[in-house]
């Protein structure tokens, strides 16, 4: 396992230079005192995959990319891509974190993609749903986008039947903008996607 990297709470900073929004995107964010958020790092390849090959049918329902993660290689290819994604600023994001147990991972991504919103994405294993988790990672992430990263508006899609999912925009104040028949294909069929939005303006930071 990597050594622990520098933490910080997540807080409002305005505005960074390039070479320190880079250094913000390698530090781990402590959510709360149950709660981190772990850069991703290529050295957690072995854990993740543990945890993905292990809670495959609960994350792939929903989450089509595990079905590309058969290996432990494939998983390694997957977080060089992502740590490379988190130096050019492109993505915010890593390892969720609970009580000292890797539970899952989060992120938002298209942070450089000039006119389009962010894309918020998250998954947890089964056994720690239903305890705020999921809740509590992303709305530090979206306080980070918002307030550190210059993001507009941040997204998130979710078929229409994945309930849990749905509970999280709604519970972080995402406003539903419609659903998009058909338009995700998933577990070996296509669902309805329902398409959540929400503005820097309309954001709060938990900071105050
Ligand atoms: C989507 C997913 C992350 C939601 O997980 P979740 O546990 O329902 O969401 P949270 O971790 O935010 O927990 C919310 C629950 O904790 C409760 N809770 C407890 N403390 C809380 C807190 N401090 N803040 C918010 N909610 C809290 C909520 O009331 C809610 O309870 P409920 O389950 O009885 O409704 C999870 O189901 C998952 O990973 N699914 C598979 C992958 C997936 O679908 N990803 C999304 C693709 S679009």
């Amino acid at each position: 396992m990597p050594g622990p990297l520098p933490c910080r709470a997540a807080k409002a900073l305005h505005w960074l230079p390039s070479c320190r929004q880079e250094a913000a995107a390698l530090e781990t964010i402590l959510v709360d005192e149950e709660v981190t958020l772990r850069p991703f790092d290529v050295r957690d390849a072995a854990a993740f995959f543990e945890l993905i090959d292990s809670n495959r049918e609960h994350l792939a329902q929903w989450i089509p990319a595990f079905g590309f993660v058969q290996t432990l290689e494939d998983e390694r290819v997957a977080l060089r891509g992502m740590q490379t994604q988190l130096r050019e600023g492109d993505i915010i994001g890593g390892a969720i974190e609970y009580l000292g147990h890797l539970v899952g991972a989060a992120s938002i991504s298209g942070l450089r993609s000039e006119g389009q919103p962010a894309a918020l994405g998250y998954w947890i294993i089964e056994p720690v749903q239903g305890r705020g988790i999921a809740t509590r990672v992303c709305r530090a992430l979206i306080d980070e986008a918002f307030s550190e990263r210059g993001a507009k508006q941040v997204e998130i899609s979710a078929p229409t039947q994945n309930a849990r999912s749905r509970a999280v925009a709604d519970r972080l104040g995402f406003t539903l903008d419609g659903v998009r028949p058909q338009a995700f294909r998933c577990g070996g069929r296509m669902h309805d996607l329902a398409v959540y939005s929400l503005i820097a303006a309309d954001w709060t930071s938990p900071a105050g």
